[in-house]
């Protein structure tokens, strides 16, 4: 049996009865008739249909192959620039996710990220900012890097304020520090690591979340916007991670580094066109590769996250824009629902802290089952 909605199913049937196949499940036998004659299975599985119906479903299904495979397809007029600043809402911390320590939870010390200093670029909002909270919350400092200096320093203060409310009587206050930085440009870095230090004294982990996605078919990429698309996304990536490796270096420490790649990296979305940006994607992930061999020596070990389809606002901006994407999307994922970014709180603190000492040059797929199928 091919459970309804599951992807072997999908790619096996006739395009004409997969919407109706996505709700129901259809037993081993039909379905091998299914795969013998597509248009015999078409009139069987949907019922009668009237004549001529039926014989424009047939010459569709005989004259062009390309109606096959097309639930495996990009779609060229899926097209959607990234939007500019200002035009996404601001988030609220997570409530009721602890404090490490603070509460009698029971939990591995070693998850602790106590005494460490961590930055999270792109920290202002979205994945990066709910990461940005877990890791405050598992007890490390935080300095949030973002082109948005103004949001980073209203979600420091917003972070602080739900330590404050869920913790009364907390003996020491996380410091939480917001810093402009773009990523994509090497001086801009620099600066924004120069002032971390000013203000922190010291960097132990870096996670590094700027990046961004837009679809446009490839021929018809802006070529500036996909050099832009590679800049933060690649870039930046690089250019934060080398640079606090030169300091963790020169203080002889060792440390934590996990880079938000995205399951684009290993496979390819549909139906949105997307080529560079899954490309650059699989850029990171094996630059968080590359990296952990050349750094192990030092002490520094480099992972990187590769998440699913998350529901942040820009997600739901991208939803509202095609309403029907949310539906094919979450029936390729097995556990049917799109991942919320608190679902990367465990695997960020777990791979910054002394609990993953042994695991390095690992890519963590948060993706609710979606590459494994
Ligand atoms: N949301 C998803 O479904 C999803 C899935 C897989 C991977 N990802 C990846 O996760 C990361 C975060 O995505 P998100 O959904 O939270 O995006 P987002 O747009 O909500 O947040 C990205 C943040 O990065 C900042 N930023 C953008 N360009 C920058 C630059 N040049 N320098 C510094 N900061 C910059 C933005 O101001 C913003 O605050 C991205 O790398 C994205 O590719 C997201």
């Amino acid at each position: 049996m091919f459970p309804a909605g599951s992807r072997a199913l999908r790619r096996a049937l006739p395009n004409p009865i997969r919407s109706r196949a996505a709700t129901r499940t259809i037993p081993l036998n039909q379905f091998l008739k299914i795969r013998c004659s597509p248009f015999h299975t078409t009139i069987s599985l949907l019922g009668k249909k009237p004549a001529a119906e039926r014989d424009n479903q047939h010459s569709k299904a005989s004259s062009s192959s390309s109606d096959g495979g097309s639930y495996a397809r990009t779609d060229e007029s899926i097209t959607v620039e990234y939007p500019s600043e200002g035009t996404l809402p601001s988030s609220q911390p997570v409530s009721g996710a602890g404090l490490a320590g603070g509460k009698l939870v029971p939990t591995l010390a070693s998850l602790s990220l106590k005494g460490k200093v961590a930055v999270v670029t792109g920290g202002a909002r979205g994945l990066g900012l709910v990461m940005g909270q877990g890791i405050v919350v598992s007890g490390a400092d935080l300095a949030i890097v973002d082109l948005n200096k103004g949001e980073a320093s209203k979600q420091a203060k917003l972070i602080i304020e739900s330590i404050k409310q869920n913790n009364p009587g907390i003996q020491r206050l996380p410091r939480v520090t917001a810093h402009y930085a773009d990523v994509s440009d090497p001086e801009s870095v620099s600066s924004c690591i120069t002032e971390v230090l000013g203000e922190h004294g010291k960097i132990d982990s870096l996670v590094t979340s700027a990046g961004f996605t837009e679809n446009f078919e490839a021929i018809k990429y802006p070529i500036d916007r996909m050099r832009k698309l590679w800049g933060v996304n690649v870039d930046g990536t690089y250019l934060f991670a080398t640079a606090v490796a030169r300091h963790l270096m020169e203080r002889k420490a060792k440390g934590s580094m996990v880079f938000i790649g995205s399951m684009s990296g290993s496979i390819v979305n549909v139906p949105q066109p997307q080529a560079p940006y899954n490309a650059a994607k699989a850029a990171v992930r094996h630059l968080a590769a590359s990296l952990s061999v050349e750094w192990a020596k030092a002490g520094i070990r480099v992972n990187c996250i590769s998440p699913g389809y998350m529901l942040t606002a820009l997600t739901q901006k991208i939803l509202d824009d095609n309403p029907d994407l949310k539906q094919q999307w979450t029936s390729l994922i097995p556990q049917g629902r799109m991942g919320s970014p608190e679902d990367l709180m465990g695997p960020v603190t777990f791979l910054l802290s002394d609990a993953a000492s042994y695991v390095t040059g690992a890519d963590l797929r948060v993706d609710g089952g979606y590459t494994v199928t």
